[in-house]
């Protein structure tokens, strides 16, 4: 059997790392958002009983966030990689950038995947510092003091330039999900011809639920709250 280069290799490796922590990141993205949906409620001890839940877990939530963490690490190094490797095969962009559609999938959405991966990574950087480590309000539910995370997170979505910021990047979010979920099953080899519609259709259908989700909670608390 011929010996397959070395570049090959682990540019085949990158790309499976890069589908398996996109892949992983949408079940986490999927989790988040159901979590985060109880805000539609209004019910403040609601969500801040949910969000505690993780604060109750000790050290045991490092070990969840480091993998967090190194999910995000591995997916952004292998995907800027990849980026950077095939400019580097062709230096200069094709011209006809429209959809050129059947197996190619080439669209508005895998074109900017680097770009949007980009924005999407400084909305992460912002929402984590100013609600993971913003303000510590505290409550107080059924005699226990803990974090209130409802009040802080009503402050944030007052701001009109908050809103925005969430409604646009969760756009660019659907368009990097859009074609990251097909992508992901393609890269793994894992897609037959048959299946390959079906997969892109589901990953359409992913991308609007998380980025539409994610967008109408600012939204909402922002026009009723
Ligand atoms: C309506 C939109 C969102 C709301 C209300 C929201 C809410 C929150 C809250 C309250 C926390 C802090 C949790 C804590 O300190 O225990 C958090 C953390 C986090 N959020 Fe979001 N989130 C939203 C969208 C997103 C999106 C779109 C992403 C990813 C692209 C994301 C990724 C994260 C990450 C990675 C953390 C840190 C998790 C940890 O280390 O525990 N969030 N979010």
């Amino acid at each position: 059997m011929p010996a397959l280069p070395t570049s090959l290799w682990s540019s085949v490796a990158r790309k499976a790392l890069m589908a398996l922590t996109g892949l992983a990141l949408i079940g986490f993205l999927a989790v988040h958002l159901l979590g985060n949906l109880i805000l539609l409620t209004g019910n403040a001890d609601a969500f801040n009983l949910y969000s505690n839940i993780y604060a109750s877990m000790g050290s045991f939530l490092y070990v969840i966030e480091a993998g967090l963490v190194a999910f995000f690490l591995i997916h952004i190094v292998s995907g800027v990689t990849v980026a950077l490797g095939k400019m580097k095969a062709r230096p200069v962009s094709y011209e006809k950038t429209a959809n050129a559609g059947g197996p190619s999938r080439k669209t508005i959405s895998s074109t900017t995947m680097i770009y949007t991966g980009i924005i999407v990574l400084a909305f992460l950087v912002f929402h984590v510092t100013t609600l993971k480590y913003g303000a510590h309000y505290e409550t107080t539910i059924h005699g226990e003091k803990m974090r209130d995370l409802h009040k802080l997170i009503i402050e944030n979505f007052a701001q009109p330039g908050i809103v925005v910021t969430y409604v646009l990047t969760m756009l660019l979010l659907g368009f990097h999900l859009r074609h990251g979920f097909w992508s992901a099953f393609q890269s793994l080899g894992a897609l037959q011809p048959r299946l390959s519609g079906l997969i892109y259709t589901i990953g359409v259908l992913i991308a609007i639920i998380l980025a539409v989700g994610f967008l109408f909670i600012p939204l909402w608390i922002f026009l009723t709250a």
